[in-house]
């Protein structure tokens, strides 16, 4: 596995000037399949929503557990993140997504990394491309992290990332504990199989959907399942986007303020044996308002070996996934960009 990408294969086109520019039909590359569009799959109301769990409810282990199996996702509040820490980061980035195309062009990104502002998800040439932006950078292991290529403007910005990011790693610290005793293991067992506090991988991806002018023909991010660990996401709560896969339809996840969206990545659903559940979501886009949203991925050291809890393991729940590493799997999706749930079914 040593293919690395040094450049992408296509000029990038920033999502949100091609918004800017006032087109009216979008181009080609942004159409989705029919059945791959907002409105091809019956979608419930929001009558069914994920749970929102307040973890410092005595209930909140036991509803987080039923999440993990039933839903693979949940909101949680009382999560212990300063809550005017949260909003001043997702404005800073917010401020940095209006600052001049020039000004963020000094960070824009290659396959090699993907660290910094970035327009597409996939190196393939011709893939078929999202309505999003993004900025990329890395927080652990502390060797990978470089505030050198952190946004200097909004000159809050690089202070206000670190800080969050802290602050959000402590949450997932907290949550990984939580999930391995409801899974029966040690409370260190999760950390320890992503390498432990010093070599778990954590980075961030702060997506901007800038508003489309054919909503119903595209999409701000395809269907995909996130391939590391956990991901915290601080979704922009006066506009929805974020569906979740239920069944055959798409559920639109009505944010609150103050909460964070908790989802497993595919690295969980393997450590679990398939007793956790790794669930695809998309985000749609509106022609009203650009959308912004924070995503914190907690995954393994890249190279550590991954592979179902021995403990969980039993008769009648057979070893259900073959040992990776988090780099050699996400090679595939570096290729393709988001792809539903092909690469853990190919395990
Ligand atoms: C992601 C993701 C959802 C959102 O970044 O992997 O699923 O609402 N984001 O931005
Ligand atoms: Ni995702």
């Amino acid at each position: 596995m040593t293919t690395t990408v040094q450049a992408w294969p296509e000029p990038v086109v920033r999502v949100q000037h091609l918004s800017d520019s006032g087109i009216r039909v979008i181009p080609d590359r942004y159409v989705k399949k029919p059945a791959d569009r907002p409105g091809a799959a019956a979608s419930e109301g929001s009558a069914c929503d994920i749970p929102v769990i307040d973890m410092s409810s005595g209930d909140a282990a036991a509803l987080i557990d039923e999440a993990c199996r039933e839903w693979g996702f949940f909101q949680v509040a009382s999560h212990g993140v300063c809550p005017d820490l949260m909003a001043r980061c997702r404005e800073a980035w917010r401020e940095f997504f209006q600052l001049p195309l020039a000004e963020k062009q000094r960070y824009a990104n290659s396959p090699a990394t993907y660290e910094g502002y970035g327009s597409r998800l996939g190196v393939e040439k011709g893939i078929s491309l999202d309505w999003s932006d993004y900025f990329f950078l890395h927080f652990l292991p502390i060797g990978l992290r470089d505030e050198n290529k952190w946004p200097t403007l909004p000159v809050s910005c690089r202070e206000l990332a670190a800080e969050y990011s802290r602050e959000v790693v402590e949450l997932c610290g907290k949550l990984m504990k939580i999930l391995a005793r409801n899974l029966g293991l040690r409370e260190d067992y999760l950390l320890e199989a992503f390498g432990g506090e010093e070599e778990l991988g954590a980075c961030m991806r702060v997506n901007y959907y800038p508003k489309c002018p054919q909503p119903d023909r595209t999409l701000g991010l395809s269907s995909h399942s996130d391939p590391g660990g956990m991901t915290v996401l601080y979704s922009d709560e006066n506009v929805s986007g974020l569906q979740v896969r239920r069944g055959d339809t798409w559920i639109t996840v009505m944010p609150q303020p103050n909460t964070f969206i908790v989802n497993l990545g595919d690295q969980l659903q393997i450590l679990s044996n398939a007793n956790y559940k790794s669930v695809e979501h998309r985000v749609l886009v509106n022609s009203a308002k650009e959308r912004v949203s924070l995503a914190f991925f907690y995954n393994p050291k890249g190279d550590k070996v991954i592979k179902p809890a021995e403990e969980l393991v039993l008769p009648g729940q057979p070893l259900r996934y073959s040992p990776t590493t988090y780099n050699d799997y996400r090679l595939y999706i570096r290729m393709k960009g988001p792809c539903g749930k092909s690469q853990l079914e190919s395990l």
